[in-house]
């Protein structure tokens, strides 16, 4: 028999000025105090989703790579181990690796649908478009929507393994890290499973050669948080006025990723209706990415109801994927 050829299905759980009020709150709080700073979803408007991609395939970015090869190992495992039976993806972008994944589900004839959940429409549309082509026997529920916000959306599913990749989870500030882990297992049923893939704590040269690349694609990808906030709220932000400061932080565990005021300036975002007054070098941080130890990882999941069922690091101990099943 052949497999019906199923269209994706569109949730779009952000409202139509989501953009516009969320955006101007973050703004007026992230930008408007000292330190001043923005959450990162902001950074992944089309061009920033393409940026990044193409930061996952710079040399001196290992995170994607070291991931894949560890997905590629144990796809089969997290299939069997898992059983289930909806795979939902969070912060999907491109959804790349993630086949390695829907690969090993279908393989083993137990995938009914697959739930990737982005912010970026864009990104998310096309791949639930070519994911639903790939795996005709899939039904794909694509979600625009805000994983610190919209994660009661999958309660719903039954039978999931909720796969949140890429290290994305190292973007979030502590306090907001502790509030998703928690919304997250409320979101999960007992024996629902989530995948976690973090990157680990290593030297600070790689890392940092790993987010100040020598092609300028990270800082280029940092600086476009100013275009978005040109676009969005009538801002008149000059990226080159501004020096790219990436460092580690060893306190925090974390790369520290900056854009630096080279000569003092009025920055208008009437949209927000605010007006920054910047001295020379002051700083304003445009993301965080945390790096974790395995034991942090397992602690910060139990402390949540989820225990680690396997948890796998790739040959160079860069990255892990930790396999954890909600009690
Ligand atoms: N998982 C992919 C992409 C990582 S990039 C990988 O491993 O390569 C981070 C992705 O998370 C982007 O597609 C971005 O749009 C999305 N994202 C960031 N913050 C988000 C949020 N709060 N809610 C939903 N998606 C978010
Ligand atoms: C999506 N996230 C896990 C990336 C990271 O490595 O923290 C975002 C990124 N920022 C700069 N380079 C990559």
């Amino acid at each position: 028999m052949n497999a019906r050829i199923r269209t994706p299905h569109l949730a779009v759980l952000l409202e139509p000025d989501w953009a516009a009020e969320a955006l101007v709150t973050d703004v007026r709080r992230g930008l408007g105090t000292v330190p001043r700073s923005l959450p990162p979803k902001w950074l992944y408007d089309e061009r920033g989703s393409q940026l990044f991609d193409r930061i996952t395939r710079l040399p001196e970015y290992y995170p994607t790579e070291a991931e894949r090869s560890i997905l590629a190992e144990r796809a089969d495992a997290v299939a069997a181990l898992s059983g289930a039976r909806t795979l939902v993806e969070l912060g999907s972008g491109t959804s790349d690796k993630t086949r390695l994944l829907l690969d090993a589900l279908t393989g083993a004839g137990q995938l009914d649908r697959f739930v990737p959940v982005d912010v970026s429409a864009e990104i998310l549309t096309e791949a639930a478009e070519q994911i639903a082509q790939r795996y005709p026997g899939v039904g794909v529920d694509a979600v625009v929507g805000d994983f610190t916000l919209h994660l009661s959306h999958l309660t719903r599913y039954p039978n999931k393994l909720v796969a949140f990749l890429g290290g994305t989870l190292g973007n979030l500030y502590l306090e907001e890290r502790a509030a998703f882990l928690g919304a997250l297992s409320d979101a999960l049923s007992p024996g629902d499973h989530l995948l976690l893939g973090t990157d680990l704590v290593k030297e600070a040269d790689r890392l940092i050669s790993a987010y100040d690349d020598s092609a300028g694609v990270t800082e280029e990808f940092v600086k476009n948080a100013l275009l978005v906030l040109n676009a969005q709220l009538g801002g008149d932000f000059d990226p080159d006025a501004f020096g790219y400061v990436p460092f580690w932080d060893s306190r925090m565990r974390r790369m520290d990723l900056r854009l630096r005021a080279e000569v003092p300036q009025r920055v208008r975002l009437p949209g927000a209706d605010l007006e920054l007054d910047l001295a020379a070098g002051e700083e304003i941080r445009i993301e965080i990415s945390t790096k974790f130890t395995p034991d942090q990882i397992a602690a910060e999941l139990g402390s949540v109801d989820l225990g680690v069922v396997e948890q796998w690091t790739d040959p160079a101990g860069d990255f892990a994927l930790t396999l954890a099943r909600r009690h």
